[in-house]
């Protein structure tokens, strides 16, 4: 039978590359758009040439606890069931602490991290009662080594490992796998958006002297969800270059 997978910012750099991969491996994937984003959405949908069997559309805001209970359970009726999910969307409010808002520190904690409670938390009894689902939360580097200028967000993505081991022990008797993949430095929108010194400063401390390809990511994700990745859980799978080793 086809399996489900539900892929938080999918049309993002990292997200499109998990989509397509997923697609490619026989996945129907649940691709969930930021509210009113419908258009570009579609858009995304027809440059990347799937059909409706393949990826549908799902208008989802991430950071809305009532709103995500609501609809994921609409979907689950839907759907039948979600045998994946991954945590992905995200958002950087860059700044160091002295002069942070606390509007830029509760945006990029609602999006990155109380987004994975708001997503995982409506789909996660219907896995374990099947006896077996992937959740996947993509963290960040930065979330295990720390930045500069991103207390905000590193607060969040360490968040999410420490989430991971937990919900990791409680899955595992039902057969549902939680780890984390945690990305470097890729060459998505976000990186681009950042300040073309700063970016030059953290290149130069990555060994293998450059950026991840979005498809890095997603193969190291595409092999968690697989049933060769079936005895990993709570785990963290860095993916950057050796810029940061455990
Ligand atoms: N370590 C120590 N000091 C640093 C530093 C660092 N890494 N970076 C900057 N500084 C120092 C500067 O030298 C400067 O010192 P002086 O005042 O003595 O000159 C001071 O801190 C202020 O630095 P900036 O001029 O850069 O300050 P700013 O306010 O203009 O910018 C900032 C601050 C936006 C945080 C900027 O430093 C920056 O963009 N840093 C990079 C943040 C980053 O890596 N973001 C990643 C985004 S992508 C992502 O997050 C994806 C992922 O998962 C990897």
């Amino acid at each position: 039978m086809e399996k489900i997978a539900l892929i938080t910012g999918s049309k993002g750099g990292i997200g499109s590359a998990i989509s397509n991969k997923l697609v490619e491996q026989g996945y129907r994937v649940i691709a969930t758009y930021f509210t009113g984003k419908h258009e570009c959405a579609q858009k995304w949908f027809k440059e990347n040439g799937f059909t409706q069997e393949q990826v549908r559309l799902f208008e989802l805001d991430v950071t809305d606890t009532d709103q995500c209970a609501e609809r994921l359970a609409a979907l689950l009726n839907e759907e039948g069931t979600v045998d994946v999910v991954i945590n992905n969307a995200g958002i950087t409010r860059d700044g160091v602490f002295k002069k942070m808002t606390a509007e830029s520190w509760k945006d990029v904690i609602d999006t990155n991290l109380n987004s994975v409670f708001n997503v995982t938390q409506p789909l996660f009894a219907t896995m374990c009662e099947k006896g077996g689902g992937r959740v996947i939360n993509i963290s960040s580097v930065n979330g295990i080594k720390g930045q500069f200028g991103q207390t905000n967000y590193c607060a969040a993505k360490a968040g999410m490992i420490g989430f991971s081991k937990a919900l990791a022990a409680e899955g595992a008797r039902s057969g549902v796998t939680v780890n984390v993949v945690a990305p470097g430095y890729t060459l998505t929108p976000m990186v681009e958006m950042m300040k073309p010194e700063a970016l030059e400063f953290i290149k130069d401390q990555i060994p293998m002297r450059r950026l991840a390809e979005p498809q890095e990511i997603a193969e190291a994700v595409s092999f968690l969800v697989s049933d060769a990745g079936a005895y990993i859980t709570g785990e963290t799978l860095s993916v950057n270059g050796g810029l940061y080793m455990q």
